[in-house]
This record gives structure tokens, C-alpha cells and sequence, in this order.
């Protein structure tokens, strides 16, 4: 069943937030929760470092966050944390998990443990410019336009089927910082309406695509 009603009549899906960083997208996904646009609750977040933003700022807003070590690994989670990351959003009833500015590829145990329900937002038009600062290789390249992209994670690095995009001109006067800044302003706008149209399950993975329904 589609579930396609006003936001106070439907049923809640539960947020897991995973971030590395300062948290914008966090405090975006929030404000569209708290504004009623978006059927779903933040149930945790999660940082694997100490003081990241994303940890402070979600904890003025009362949402319960936590840092879990992510071991031995710079890019990867080892396999003890990969068990806590999982534990921790599994004792906290998460059903989609939001990467928001996580810096580390989860691949294997963690993916089998949330089928088709982890999601991340990269900085570019997928499938241009993987991988990291795509802001600054969507400029050097020389493209006109630039974007951000919502897709599923799979097992290989921002290759997940695509759920959402925006665009963002790239201006004569960008460099990286103007160019990243309008960048995460598309971001802040996109990540919250794709959650919502997850949440609604208007999305259906055809494959390697996905499909989406009007909210009707
Ligand atoms: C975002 O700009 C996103 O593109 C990338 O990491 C950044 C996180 O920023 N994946 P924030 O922590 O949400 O402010």
C-alpha cells in the first residue's frame, strides 16, 4: 500500500543520521520534519568523530547522538565498529539510514544489515565526479552545470542507484568555496524531499533505477 496521506496521518519512518562533519543536512532533514513536510523521525545520530558538528547540533535539538570510535581504518569502518555502528542503529528501531557527510565507505556487513535502506548525498551530478571534493573536479573540468545527487549505497563508491538530483549552474566568477556553498544550498533543499518521498513509498527500485510517484 502506498502511503500517500497528510504527514500527520501516516506512520513515521525512523531516521538513522551518520556524519562526519558539521551536520547542515542534519538540521535540514530536522526543520523538515519539524515543519511537517516529512513523515519521519530522527531515532539517532551517529558521528565517528568526537567532536563533530553534526553531534553537537543535533543534541541542542534534544535528538539522542553518539559517538562510536570507528577503529583501526581511515576510509572504512573496522569490523568491531562496523558491529556497534549497526547495533546502535538497530537498538534504536532505524529503518532508512541518512549518511549525511559520513567519510567512510560502508560496504558488506553493514549494507546486508540495512537492505536497499542506507542513502547518501554526493555533490555532483552522478555519475560525473566520484569520490571526494567533486566540487572542485565538476570546476576544473570545466562543466557548466554541477549538482547534487540522493541515491541508494551500494558496494561500490556513489555507483548506487540514483533517487534524486538537482542542478547548480557553475558561474565565470565560481571558485571551489562559491561553487561548494550554492552546492550544499541545492543539498539542503534535495536530501529532505527525497527522505519524504521514501518515507510516502513513492520510490520503487526498478534495478538500477528507481521510480518515483507523484505525491498524489
Ligand atoms: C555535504 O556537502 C555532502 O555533499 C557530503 O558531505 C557534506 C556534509 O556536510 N557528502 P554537512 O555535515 O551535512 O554540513
Amino acid at each position: 500500500m502506498l502511503l500517500t496521506g497528510r504527514v500527520s496521518e501516516l506512520k513515521k519512518l525512523r531516521l538513522g543520521i551518520l556524519g562526519s562533519g558539521k551536520g547542515s543536512n542534519m538540521v535540514a532533514i530536522a526543520d523538515a520534519i519539524a515543519a511537517g513536510s516529512v513523515p519521519a523521525e530522527i531515532a539517532i545520530v551517529l558521528a565517528d568523530v568526537a567532536d563533530a558538528g553534526i553531534l553537537t547540533r543535533a543534541k541542542d535539538r534534544g535528538l539522542p547522538a553518539r559517538f562510536i570510535a570507528p577503529g583501526k581504518f581511515r576510509t572504512k569502518l573496522d569490523e568491531e565498529a562496523e558491529a556497534a555502528y549497526i547495533a546502535a542503529l538497530k537498538e534504536a528501531g532505524v529503518e532508512l539510514v541518512v549518511l549525511a557527510g559520513f567519510m567512510r565507505i560502508l560496504k558488506g556487513e553493514f549494507l546486508r544489515a540495512f537492505p536497499q535502506r542506507v542513502i547518501n548525498i554526493h555533490p555532483s551530478l552522478l555519475p560525473s565526479f566520484t569520490g571526494l571534493e567533486a566540487w572542485k573536479q565538476a570546476l576544473d573540468y570545466g562543466v557548466k552545470f554541477t549538482g547534487c545527487t540522493v541515491h541508494f549505497v551500494d558496494q561500490g563508491v556513489d555507483t548506487g542507484p540514483i533517487i534524486a538530483q538537482q542542478t547548480v549552474p557553475v558561474l565565470s566568477r565560481d571558485d571551489a568555496d562559491t561553487l561548494h556553498g550554492r552546492i550544499q544550498v541545492a543539498e539542503r533543499q534535495l536530501y529532505p524531499l527525497a527522505i519524504s518521498a521514501l518515507a510516502r513509498g513513492l520510490v520503487r527500485v526498478e534495478g538500477r533505477k528507481t521510480v518515483t510517484q507523484s505525491a498524489g
